[in-house]
């Protein structure tokens, strides 16, 4: 069994993703893609930045873990009539068939950062990208005080330790472990840069029903919830995430959560 794999594919991470569509579309804008360009998107989920790509004009691959998510792209891709963009299951540790300095553009916007030998990763996303193309990665940033490094830190005190010669999908934002994956990849350290900025989630419901949809939806939560479970916790994790959800919600009065969160950006030329 694939344990990577068998995480991403436990829930159901569009209902997440629904409320990352505008980030999600701004992340994209920035990055100046237009018509023919090839994009390869990696840990794409259902298209959350694949499909603003494929809008833009750009031919766009996918390349995602889990089957229910490259099904869900497929799907999304078919209803918007987009042609140039197709999903597919694969693992971004190891692209297979994708051949060496094939895409302009190789992106990952918090998916690639979940696989496993991020080593491995960083030399599969320079070896796709051809010489004066580019990779952007989008990656959570360790002891962030907003949302996502929040939900690890209090999710982690609920589970169990992980196994030995685990290496946190954290560490995808630190600079210097950055540096040092790409480097060892080929690249040039001073290819390589970096920005902060702000990844919005937009939740139509209260941050209560947002927390309830991580519980139900995304697999990372799904497990904390069922550690918590077996402590019968699940109840004081479920008002820990409340809590913080609420603290971090701006959509006060509006009915709906809005909840900004800050990443880092990676750039690599090659
Ligand atoms: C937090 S979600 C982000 C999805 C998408 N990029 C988005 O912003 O909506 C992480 C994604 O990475 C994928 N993923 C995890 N490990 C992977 C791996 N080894 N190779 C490819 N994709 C992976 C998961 O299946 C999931 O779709």
């Amino acid at each position: 069994m694939n344990a990577n794999k068998a995480l991403w594919e436990k829930g159901d991470f569009t209902r997440i993703a629904a409320s990352m569509r505008e980030s999600g579309d701004a992340v994209i804008e920035s990055l100046g893609i237009g018509s023919g360009m090839k994009v390869l998107d990696l840990g794409c989920g259902d298209g959350t930045t694949a499909i603003p790509a494929a809008k833009r004009g750009a031919d766009v691959l996918g390349v995602d873990i889990a089957s229910n998510l490259v099904a869900a792209g497929n799907r999304r891709a078919e209803e918007a009539g987009l042609a140039n963009v197709r999903f597919q299951e694969g693992d971004a540790s190891a692209l297979g068939d994708v051949a060496d300095g094939s895409y302009d553009l190789v992106t990952s916007v918090f998916g690639a950062m979940f696989a496993p030998r991020p080593g491995d990763v960083a030399k599969e996303m320079y070896r796709a990208a051809r010489p004066g193309g580019r990779i952007f990665m989008g990656n959570w940033i360790p002891n962030d005080p907003t949302l996502v490094a929040q939900i690890l830190r209090i999710s982690s005190a609920y589970s169990p330790p992980p196994p030995e010669g685990f290496i946190s999908p954290m560490t995808w934002g630190v600079e210097e472990h950055v540096i040092e994956r790409f480097t060892a990849a080929g690249a040039a350290k001073e290819n390589i840069s970096f920005e902060r900025d702000t990844f919005t989630f937009r939740f139509d419901g209260t941050p209560a029903a947002f927390v309830e949809t991580f519980r139900r939806y995304y697999g990372p939560t799904m497990n904390a919830f069922d550690a918590a479970a077996a402590n019968g916790k699940e109840e004081q994790l479920a008002a820990e995430l409340t809590e913080l959800f609420e603290k971090e919600n701006r959509g006060n009065g509006t009915g709906k959560t809005v909840i900004p969160a800050t990443y880092l950006r990676v750039t690599v030329a090659k």
